[in-house]
């Protein structure tokens, strides 16, 4: 039987259209997209082509779009380019962000830069009053608000134009991770007052190590990575063509797919929520499970007992990807650090179910199946 993958969260499959198109690039460009030669020239206009249209699909300039390696570099380019360049010394953000924010933000917190978090409830929504009352804090230095569109882990989502508009009313900076929503909601910056978005192809059925990091035009930072003058001098090294070109393929197409997609992935999260309530006593959903959560991630708290601690290992031998607590970059299980700071002591035992177009209604009804097998008996 073939396998199940449910870790979409985690990466997405490349889109075959995606790679036809990137295999052609990698054939028709042969120059540097720096030399001022004929082959030089065209692949430079290639990659032009690229931002535009990722431009285009965020209602973005195109000089507001820098390319990067990934989502982790991009975040990590928004925040210490704010920090070194913009005044800001002070952040508030969320204890349950990416590592790629989190740990950035902890490392800038070493350096001086004042930190604050942000409250939350257990389903990992942020207190607006408070975010407000520490915006309003009367001689604050400059201050940047870095939250999360959706989580990746528990799928919880930012009011993202409320909190957008918060943060310019109280004259913060407002950095926020997209690597989750990007090409699976409608983001439009000139609505709504956004500092810094990040994205990742990989993440929208796109190559893996190509991203990108949208840098509002009001904001004038120095490089990230000192070198060349590529990416209008902010990122030297030459550029990675045939991922950029996959990933302004692969968005463009997710977008044009995104509402029919979003439309169907929704039934196939439905069928597991509804079918794990059925079939499996004292389950538990993390995260705004109910209400305003990304449709393609389900997070699920199966209570704590010997079998259940083996359910990620299980599932796999059943031939089911999903993921466990957090996959972290070691590979091992390493904990949660998104539930510890939600649920703090909660011995129960997390899988993170992420969901595709190209997943089916009877393989959801072979993982409750599987599920019901190896917990219930
Ligand atoms: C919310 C979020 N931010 C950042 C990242 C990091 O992206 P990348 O793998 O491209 O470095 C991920 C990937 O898991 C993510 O889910």
């Amino acid at each position: 039987m073939d396998r199940i993958y449910l870790d979409h969260a985690a990466t997405t499959p490349i889109d075959p259209e995606v790679v036809d198109i990137m295999a052609e690039t990698m054939r028709t460009y042969p120059g540097n997209p720096s030399s001022i030669h004929r082959e030089g020239r065209t692949a430079r206009a290639r990659i032009e082509e690229a931002r535009k249209e990722i431009a285009e699909l965020l209602n973005a300039s195109i000089g507001e779009i820098f390319f990067t390696s990934c989502g982790t570099e991009s975040n990590n380019m928004a925040l210490k380019c704010a920090v070194r360049d913009l005044g800001v010394k002070r952040i508030i953000s969320a204890r349950t962000e990416h590592h790629a924010v989190l740990h950035t933000v902890q490392r800038l917190e070493g350096e001086g830069v004042e930190v604050a978090f942000v409250k939350q409830d257990s389903r990992g929504q942020i207190d607006l009053n408070h975010l407000s009352g520490l915006l309003d804090n009367p001689g604050s230095p400059k201050t940047l608000v870095s939250l999360m569109h959706a989580n990746n882990e528990i799928g919880t989502m930012l009011p993202l134009a409320g909190v957008a508009q918060l943060c310019a009313e109280k004259g913060a900076l407002f950095h926020t991770d997209t690597v989750q929503t990007m090409g699976y909601f409608p983001i439009d910056v000139d609505k709504t007052p956004i500092s810094f978005l990040t994205g990742s192809a990989h993440k929208f059925y796109g190559p893996k190590g190509v991203g990108f990091v949208y840098i509002n035009g009001d904001n004038l930072i120095k490089p990230f990575i000192d070198g060349g003058a590529q990416e209008r001098n902010m990122r030297g090294g030459t550029e990675n063509l045939y991922g950029i070109v996959g990933m302004a393929t692969a968005l463009k197409k997710k977008m044009e797919e995104r509402e029919k997609q979003e439309k169907y992935i929704r039934t196939l999260r439905d069928q597991l929520l509804r079918g794990l309530q059925e079939r499996i006593p004292g389950i538990a959903f993390n995260g705004d499970a109910f209400g305003e959560s990304h449709y393609k991630i389900l997070s699920v708290s199966f209570p704590a007992s010997a079998k259940s601690d083996m359910l990620l290992l299980n599932f796999d031998i059943q031939g089911i990807s999903v993921s466990g607590g957090s996959a972290c970059s070691s590979g091992a299980d390493a904990g949660s650090h998104v539930l510890d700071a939600l649920k703090p002591g909660d011995p129960a035992t997390t899988i993170r179910f992420s969901f595709s177009h190209h997943n089916t209604a009877q393989e959801i009804e072979r993982v409750l199946e599987v599920t019901e097998k190896l917990l219930v008996g």
